[in-house]
């Protein structure tokens, strides 16, 4: 028996091929799809950014998720490692320890925005989340620059998640997922039908699929795929790490296909979800991150202002499905590091979560506390929170994604990168010229194109 199929029956595996899908689609599905890409979608003109976004994921972001899973089912171990064995002792091997070491510094970042999802979960439920624009503002700066309680909410958001990833991949992960996914997917079927009945939503589902290609632009199209890649959770060790625990049996591509759909229709509903109630009460789409925690509350104040009932339980439903779809993605960043601490250092699986979870919450406080609790946190005129997310989002996501395409597209043997893709030669591989062609080409150009706009130099 080889190496690898010894590490493959010793390592824990999801159950089933609905859990695989779950799970995976459980990191994807997450702040990204229900608050990065409706303010995107508003700042970037509607319908024509969704069309380019599809594009993106169904060209691009699925060619890269590939990627991922091959070099995570082939190596059947943590990211770093299953990049040190397809490097065969090269400097390529970097590229994983930078995937572990993007998604362990996104953690507590991601840790902190979760947490305030649950402090807008309790205000909706004691009724907090009342009164005009100006209170909803102050409302959230007061609470994102407290001292003590969005550390509070981050130290309780990643003591659920330890809870779960302490359980295991099976029993722990594909569980909550299995129950996380279907829930968080009622819900937004809820809210969506809630928003929809306003009078004027009309408008509003007009500004997301009617398009005006007099809108397309340089950045319309490098924002849909930047948000593409971030959405579906590639370069940040997590995919890579799941793909780990898939069988020889999970088909590869087809998972991809699914997982991208799911996370492109979550997107769209959450923009279903939040337009058509925006438009009706005449409040501009386009604010900008701040959408979700402080224009959104009083868009539903507002426009449910003459049923206050299905107001506050419109309000109350969405923060908590925006708690789910953030546990969801936490899940996967905390097992890149757990995975990691857990097979480099030879701990048992709880150890190495406690320490993701310390650690994290340790580089989460720090975060949260940048935000204007105390002075001497503004580095470069960027609060620490800021660095976290432009440094993991804007620098590592892209190089560590470049890098991934680079390897598979031109170093690793074709034969093995074929061998993932059609089970060994069991599924047909008719695809498979096009996805190396987009890895070798396409994806790495698009990449670049990317960062150098990200970066301000290109578009
Ligand atoms: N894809 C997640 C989202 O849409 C974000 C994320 C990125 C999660 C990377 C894990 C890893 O919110």
């Amino acid at each position: 028996m080889s190496n690898n199929e010894m590490a493959r029956l010793e390592r824990a595996s999801f159950g089933s091929k609905l859990g695989v899908i779950l799970a995976t689609a459980g990191s994807a599905v997450g702040l990204g799809n229900v608050w990065r890409f409706p303010y995107m979608t508003g700042e970037n003109g509607g319908a024509v950014f969704i069309i380019i976004y599809v594009v993106c994921v169904l060209l691009l972001g699925i060619p890269c998720m590939i990627s991922e899973f091959i070099v995570g089912r082939h190596g059947q171990a943590n990211t770093a490692r299953s990049f040190r064995k397809l490097a065969g002792g090269t400097p390529w091997a970097v590229i994983g320890y930078m995937g572990v070491l993007t998604g362990f510094l996104i953690t507590g970042y991601y840790a902190v925005v979760s947490g305030w999802c649950l402090q807008y979960i309790w205000a909706s439920l004691v009724g907090h989340l009342q009164g005009d624009p100006e209170y909803f503002k102050a409302y959230f700066s007061e609470l994102s620059s407290d001292p003590v309680k969005p550390v509070l909410w981050t130290i309780v958001m990643l003591g659920i998640t330890y809870l779960i990833v302490e359980h295991g991949v099976r029993n722990g992960i594909e569980r909550a997922s299995k129950l996380l996914m279907p829930t968080l997917f009622l819900l937004l079927l809820v809210i969506v039908a809630a928003s929809c009945m306003l009078p004027n939503a009309g408008k509003g589902i007009a500004f997301l699929f009617k398009p005006d290609f007099s809108k397309i632009s340089g950045n319309v199209f490098l924002g849909a795929l930047g948000q593409s890649f971030y959405s579906l959770s590639i370069a940040m060790g997590c995919i890579c790490t799941y793909a780990s625990y898939f069988s020889r049996q999970t088909n590869l591509t087809k998972s991809a296909v699914q997982i991208g759909i799911i996370d492109s229709l979550v997107a769209i509903l959450a923009g279903l979800m939040i337009f058509p109630a925006a438009f009706s009460v005449g409040v501009n789409p386009d604010s900008g991150p701040s959408l979700i925690f402080i224009t959104l509350p009083n868009v539903f104040a507002q426009a449910f202002a003459s049923v206050p009932v299905v107001g506050y339980m419109v309000s109350l439903l969405f923060f908590v499905l925006l708690t789910l779809a953030a546990l969801t993605s936490l899940m996967s960043l905390h097992e890149v590091s757990t995975a990691f601490f857990q097979e480099e250092l030879f701990i048992t699986r709880k150890k190495a979560a406690l320490l993701v979870s310390v650690s994290t919450a340790v580089i989460g406080a720090f975060c949260s506390l940048s935000l204007g609790a105390v002075d001497g946190f503004v580095i470069f005129g960027r609060s620490l929170f800021d660095w976290f997310d432009f440094i993991t989002g804007q620098v590592f996501l892209p190089i560590v994604g470049f890098l991934t395409c680079i390897f598979i597209g031109w170093y690793v043997p074709h034969k093995i990168v074929h061998d993932e893709f059609t089970n060994w030669g069991t599924l047909n591989g008719r695809f498979f010229h096009f996805y190396i062609f987009s890895v070798k080409y396409v994806c790495p150009l698009a990449i670049l194109m990317i960062f150098l706009h990200q970066l301000g130099l290109l578009g």
